[in-house]
């Protein structure tokens, strides 16, 4: 096995999981990793684990730089699975070393495997010397669990934040210049479908460990390409999405039961482009609903369409409507369309979902009877016109 070195002594030591195809209702089609550090110091320290069925290639990957038995200290940055799954084998393999954590990381690690550890709770600020070096804890609740801490290498600049700044995408290299520009992409979709509803925390955050003087030169997140050449690149872009910085973009987001929706969503486009808008068609079942999250990042304005269905919108909107009301994107401008065939009902019970919500929802609104003629198509046409000029407006 290639051995990465990040820095001297500092070695990355996770797991790649060439297939998982679904993260808890995140579609991963590239897979990812699950990215644990080896520091080598007078005391020798494993920051984070990797998920338990891949134990035995973390454990594999150490065994070539050290003895395991020889690791002093576990960091333990956050209590998901995906994180702490090999925590109890390699607490045994090595014979209960100290394991640091936050507070809360305690409580749940304790609650997920029953089991006594020797457990050191440490909190914000807290530094442990460790040799020629000290790890420093910051506390980040929510990103992403309440118990999720940032580890930070004060002598090498080195910040293993866990969850945040990563992303799914499985490979043999280990560094995002090594990645291409795709790496920004799945780092914006892991950041939409994962920490999005934080944004606020995460300017908080941002702010915090700027105020600590906290000087980056490498950020190793638990999951992707370690930020080697540019870690600011991916600080600086989370700051903005967290802010809600958008551009012109408009996504017309539908699904179809005998293409009368879809038509007049293509209607609707053109008139979204003909107002210079960069307008994007999804059709639900075509697109991953964590794929058109990660579409509405940069969005200004979302036009949804759905055909009735038993006085109600089509299932698949209810279902995507529901994983967006838990992401909570902020500052984007709703508009809505349909079409039924006698009593309607589809954009009523959309509306409805995003009012209750306090979605910004344009209060006109197009529903089209069975199929729409060419007048209709014409009305469409303008409606995206007239939505584009009223979402670009600002
Ligand atoms: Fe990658 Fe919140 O776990």
């Amino acid at each position: 096995m290639e051995i990465v070195e990040l820095k001297k002594g500092i070695y990355w030591v996770g797991a790649i999981d060439w297939n998982v195809r679904d993260f808890h209702g995140y579609s991963t089609p590239f897979g990812t990793t699950y990215n644990a550090y080896l520091i080598l110091d007078e005391k020798n320290v494993l920051v984070d684990t990797v998920k338990a069925p891949f134990y035995s290639e973390m454990l594999e990957r150490i065994s070539e730089i050290i003895d395991p038995s020889k690791i002093d200290f576990i960091v333990s940055n956050h209590v998901e699975m995906d994180h702490s799954g090999s925590l109890p084998q390699i607490v045994e393999r090595i014979g209960n070393p100290m394991v640091i954590t936050s507070e809360r990381g305690k409580n749940g690690l304790e609650k997920h495997y029953q089991r006594a550890m020797n457990f050191k709770v440490v909190k914000t600020g807290e530094a442990i010397p460790i040799g020629q070096r000290t790890l420093t804890f910051v506390e980040a609740p929510m990103l992403h669990w309440p118990d999720s801490m940032f580890t930070y290498i004060k002598e090498d600049r080195v910040l293993l934040p866990n969850d945040a700044f990563g992303q799914h995408f499985a490979s043999c290299k280990r560094f995002e210049d090594e990645a291409g520009e795709e790496v920004m992409k799945h780092a914006a979709k892991y950041y939409a479908n994962i920490l999005w509803p934080l944004a606020p925390l995460i300017l908080k955050k941002v702010d915090e460990v700027v105020k600590m003087g906290i000087a980056i030169d490498m950020i190793g997140p638990s999951h992707g390409f370690i930020w080697r050449k540019d870690p600011n690149r991916i600080i600086q872009a989370y700051v903005e999405w967290s802010q809600g910085k958008v551009g012109r973009k408009i996504l017309v987001i539908y699904d179809t039961m005998w293409g009368s929706t879809e038509s007049i969503a293509k209607a609707i486009l053109k008139g979204l482009i003909e107002e210079g808008a960069e307008a994007r068609l999804l059709h639900i079942r075509s697109n991953h609903r964590s794929d058109i999250i990660a579409e509405m990042l940069e969005a200004k304005g979302v036009l949804l369409g759905s055909p009735t269905l038993n006085n109600g919108m089509f299932p698949t909107m209810g279902d995507f409507l529901t994983y967006m009301k838990g992401l909570r994107p902020k500052g984007k401008y709703f508009g809505l369309f349909g079409s039924h065939g006698w009593g309607g009902g589809a954009v009523k019970e959309m509306r409805k979902h995003l009012e209750q919500e306090k979605f910004e929802v344009w209060e006109k609104e197009l529903s089209v009877q069975y199929l729409p003629d060419q007048d209709e198509l014409k009305r469409a046409i303008q409606f995206g016109r007239e939505f584009a000029r009223k979402a670009l407006s600002d």
